[in-house]
């Protein structure tokens, strides 16, 4: 295998920072690759690509075509995928039909799970039986209904217990790396020292061992809602609409297509 791969991201524990977007696309994974050491296949999707509200409504085909997309189109990152809501929850046997599906017929390196100590066993029987999983705990979007909201994790003490028990229960069974999202800093700084896997940090704290954002938050395509730990490092909007905007002003003109672009275009 000459991408990076699940133990080479495991071995960069606190070592140099782990670079991770999200992509869905062939066009998006190409520009990718080279700069990431993780291409994430988000369940995000739902709302950036397809305009879902929440992540509840994506299907295991999306995330299995989506999936194949970016592993055709990149060949340097390690492409991880995530589990849909309702596709790995119900038991371990379910997880790894669902897991074992989105592996073999997309060629990504791993799966992500949204879970803590209720995953645990999961998470052992899959890594027992050949499938690397990317962990998720802290704000698990999937469990949105249950939060009461997207809200940041671990202000009160016994939340932030919950936390670590959970960043320790699926180190223990085997998780190669987890991502900690809208966790509190100081519980997402403490949790990452105290691991001994890579801690992917998306509104954690810069201690972790990695970053995680999603692309169309950063370039400025996604603004349905913007949570308090995106930047937005640049703003694409304007340019596709200014785009958009000459080509319609050129076809109400006929100023294109011009000759160069038209075949056999008798000259004046
Ligand atoms: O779905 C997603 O994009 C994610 C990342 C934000 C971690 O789970
Ligand atoms: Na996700």
């Amino acid at each position: 295998i000459k991408r990076i791969t699940t133990r080479d991201i495991r071995a960069r524990k606190g070592a140099e920072p782990l670079v991770v977007l999200t992509a869905y696309t062939a066009p998006i994974a190409r520009l990718l690759d080279p700069i990431c050491d993780i291409l994430l296949v988000g369940d995000s999707l739902g709302m950036v690509v397809y305009g879902m509200e929440t992540t509840l409504g994506v299907t295991l085909d999306m995330m299995i075509n989506h999936g194949a997309a970016v592993v055709r189109s990149s060949s340097k990152a390690c492409v991880v995928v995530d589990m849909p809501f309702g596709s790995y929850q119900e038991s371990r046997e379910q997880a790894f039909r669902n897991c074992a599906r989105v592996m073999a017929e997309t060629g990504c390196a791993a799966v992500k799970l949204e879970g803590g100590r209720e995953l645990a066993e999961t998470i052992r029987f899959l890594v027992d039986r050949g499938i690397p999983v990317l962990a998720h705990i802290g704000l698990k979007p999937q469990a949105v209904h249950a939060a009461g909201g997207f809200r940041a994790q671990g202000r009160l003490e016994a939340e932030a217990e919950a936390i670590r028990d959970d960043a320790r229960a699926i180190t223990e069974a085997g998780a190669f790396a987890v991502v900690v999202e809208g966790t509190v800093e100081p519980v997402s700084r403490a949790l990452s020292a105290e691991i001994s896997i890579p801690t992917i940090g998306i509104g954690a704290s810069p201690a972790c061992d990695g970053q995680v954002l999603v692309i169309d938050d950063l370039v400025g395509l996604f603004d349905d809602f913007t949570p308090k730990f995106v930047k937005r490092y640049a703003d694409l909007r304007p340019l596709i609409t200014e785009a958009a905007q000459r080509y319609a002003a050129e076809v109400k003109a006929r100023s294109f297509p011009g000759p160069e672009h038209c075949f056999g275009m008798p000259k004046k």
